[in-house]
């Protein structure tokens, strides 16, 4: 591959004091480090997004989501399905947070959702339980490990898909 490939990170919570950011700044700055993509962010709550060419120029995706009621944003949804081809062949991975499930009920469902649009998602996920106390007390550095290897997962995907992506028979 002659480049990285782009890894968007989407901040899928926009509602006003929302988290969201801070756990999105701490996944950014691991994949950063990791050093293996293009990082690139992906915040919904900026007016200026154009969320489909975002998701077009991008070969890798970290969903940075929390977990409402069970279930994942209403905005992250109307976002995800205002896409049509541009996330065919291309690996998500999750980065969750909540209260006491960490939001790993929110990513179930939107393994779904994904598999409906022909992405790919990564088993490997990064998952917060209690994310405001965890981050409170500087025990995000727990999840480092984690967070690596969902980054080294989802560029084994992106490098192996990128060369075929074009020929997927969707
Ligand atoms: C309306 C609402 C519903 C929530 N439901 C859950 C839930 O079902 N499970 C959970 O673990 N946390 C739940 N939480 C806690 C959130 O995951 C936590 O507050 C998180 O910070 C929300 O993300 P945000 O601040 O980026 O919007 C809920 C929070 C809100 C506001």
């Amino acid at each position: 591959m002659p480049q990285r490939p782009a890894l968007a990170v989407i901040t899928a919570s926009t509602r006003d004091g929302r988290f969201g950011p801070v756990v999105a700044d701490w996944f950014s700055a691991r994949a950063e480090e990791h050093g293996a993509f293009a990082v690139r962010r992906v915040d919904l709550a900026d007016p200026a997004l154009d969320f489909p060419a975002a998701v077009d120029s991008a070969d890798a995706f970290a969903v940075v989501t929390p977990e409402y009621n069970h279930g994942y944003p209403g905005p992250l949804k109307e976002a995800v399905d205002s896409v049509h081809t541009g996330w065919i062949a291309k690996p998500v991975g999750f980065v969750s947070y909540g209260g006491l499930s960490g939001g790993l009920r929110a990513v179930e469902q939107l393994r779904v959702v994904f598999a409906e649009l022909h992405a790919v998602t990564v088993r490997d996920t990064v998952s917060f339980h209690g994310a405001h106390v965890q981050f409170r007390e500087g025990r995000a550095q727990d999840a480092d490990p984690a967070a690596k290897k969902l980054l080294t997962t989802l560029h084994w995907w992106a490098s192996a898909l990128v060369p075929v992506r074009g020929s997927y028979p969707a």
